[in-house]
């Protein structure tokens, strides 16, 4: 890290206007590894290691929520040897960042149904979760067995509970209070969503919460994703004009 380019754009970063939350879809694993004849398997573990520095530098630079999509509702269809191999990386991510996540005061939640998870790898997101419950400086999001229409469909369900016991009434539902009803229950919508890998998709990815989002695209594979490059998508964003609709 550190390197002369990415010092000259971290000063370009204007640090009054950091996107509050920023969204990450991690993707180019697998093609980073097929260009090196390599296994799925070894795209996954060097995209942990962006994991490990996106997480630092964002941190770092003052972000408040950053969101990163590890596994979706539909990545079950992939061969169960590579779901195994990221079942296998979380459980490592966590027990070799955690202490270093927690000292940096990183609160750690998820989004998506992890009690579908394996037993060892919901454990120890359990364990991270409970650890850094109290921490304050950053929340990092994790997605997790997630998907943006089966969040919006539980959400309905829950409500539909409540509305049923009696504590909430069909005239209450608005935005405001289905917000409450998302995995993403007190945190801001992205400001920032990040796609690496020449895709021009969102992929099931936030979709209730990414209304006014602004996208950056690039064709860089997220193992090949540098601190420098997320510099450059700070600073594209800051260019933008934010109206949400107005003018
Ligand atoms: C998409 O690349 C990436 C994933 C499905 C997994 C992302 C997971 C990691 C970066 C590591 C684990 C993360 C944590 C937080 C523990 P792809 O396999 O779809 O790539 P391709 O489109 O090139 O095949």
């Amino acid at each position: 890290m550190g390197s002369l380019q990415s010092i000259e754009l971290k000063n370009k970063i204007d640090y009054n206007n950091i996107p509050e939350h920023v969204a990450i879809i991690m993707d180019g694993n697998g093609r980073w590894a097929k260009k090196r004849f390599l296994p799925r398997t070894a795209g996954h573990n060097e995209g942990l290691k962006r994991v490990t520095e996106i997480v630092e530098v964002a941190t770092k630079i003052g972000i408040k929520y950053l969101s990163l999509y590890a596994f979706s509702t539909e990545n079950w269809k992939r061969p169960q040897e590579e779901i195994d191999n990221l079942m296998k990386l979380l459980v490592h991510y966590i027990r070799t960042e955690l202490n270093k996540i927690h000292k940096n005061n990183i609160k750690i939640q998820t989004m998506g149904d992890i009690s579908k998870l394996p037993k060892t790898p919901r454990e120890e997101v359990e364990r991270a979760i409970k650890t850094t419950e109290n921490n304050t400086k950053m929340i990092l999001n994790i997605g997790l067995n997630y998907g943006g229409r089966d969040e919006i469909i539980q959400g309905v369900k829950n409500i539909l509970k409540d509305i049923n016991m009696g504590n909430i009434k069909e005239e209450d539902i608005n935005e405001d209070l289905f917000l409450n009803y998302l995995y993403t229950k007190g945190i801001p919508d992205p400001d920032l969503l990040i796609r690496p890998s020449g895709e021009l998709r969102l992929s099931n990815f936030m979709l209730y919460q990414i209304a006014y989002t602004e996208f950056w695209f690039s064709d860089i594979l997220w193992p090949d994703f540098k601190e420098e490059d997320f510099y450059r998508a700070i600073i594209d964003y800051q260019k933008r004009d934010r109206r949400f609709g107005g003018i």
